[in-house]
């Protein structure tokens, strides 16, 4: 079977990291969260305390960070590093998802992680999540999914994951930062959060993780017999 280049967009916590990790693992493709990139630029910034509003700051931190993926033998997992610091966990925490929307809207952070994305997919066999993947990143994706989820649903699934690492954290404050994020994604003004018109739209609302799974492989399937 010929490797393809399969992007995965969507609003946030729809489950695009759930599927693009089933794919890689079923299809044996490597899998990028490209939502981690930007993630870690973020918790760069917070750490040394980057003004990203003045642009000499942002290139300046930009040339000192390095990012990678690596995976956790363990848990068989790909995990970010930056500057050889696994911040894989660290970068989950409310306090980065607050920011990286505003982080993330920069355009030298853009040009800066689509760079390092678009060198990853050089090979194909790759599963890419994210925003902007298969609009900007590989506009000529063979498989581009966008995914979407009631946002009742959505709302309670990130909650359980962040419950588990906070136990304080509110419905209502993931309900505000999943709304806040949606609405800077889809608005700011580089590579806005769009479907692509080629996109295959999967919602998964009322899907298991299993019929997720099925729907997306029979994509491949007609893809890879192309
Ligand atoms: O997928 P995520 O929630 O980890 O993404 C974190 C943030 O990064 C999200 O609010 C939007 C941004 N992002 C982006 O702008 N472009 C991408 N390709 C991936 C994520």
């Amino acid at each position: 079977m010929k490797k393809i280049i399969i992007t995965i967009d969507g609003w946030s916590s729809c489950g695009k990291s759930t599927l693009a990790k089933q794919l890689a693992k079923e299809l044996h493709y490597v899998y990028v969260d490209s939502g981690a990139m930007y993630r870690a630029i973020t918790l760069y910034f917070l750490r040394n305390n980057v003004d990203w509003k003045n642009e000499i700051a942002v290139i300046g931190a930009l040339n000192n960070i390095e990012l990678h993926f690596a995976k956790n033998d363990t848990t068989g997992q790909t995990e970010i590093y930056m500057n050889d610091e696994n911040v894989e966990y660290l970068i989950r925490d409310l306090i980065i998802a607050e920011k990286v929307s505003e982080v993330a809207a920069i355009k030298l952070v853009r040009e800066f992680a689509v760079t390092q994305q678009r060198k990853m997919g050089e090979k194909k066999g790759i599963v890419m999540d994210g925003r902007d993947i298969g609009t900007v990143v590989f506009p000529n994706a063979e498989l581009k999914i966008f995914m979407t989820a009631d946002n009742a649903v959505r709302v309670e699934r990130r909650f359980k994951e962040l419950f588990l690492k906070n136990p304080n954290i509110t419905i209502e404050e993931v309900k505000n930062n999943l709304e806040m994020r949606d609405y800077i994604d889809s608005n700011r003004e580089v590579s806005p959060l769009r479907q692509a018109d080629d996109a295959m739209v999967l919602d998964n609302s009322n899907l298991t993780m299993e019929e997720q799974l099925q729907k997306a492989l029979l994509w491949v399937r007609n893809v890879e017999c192309i």
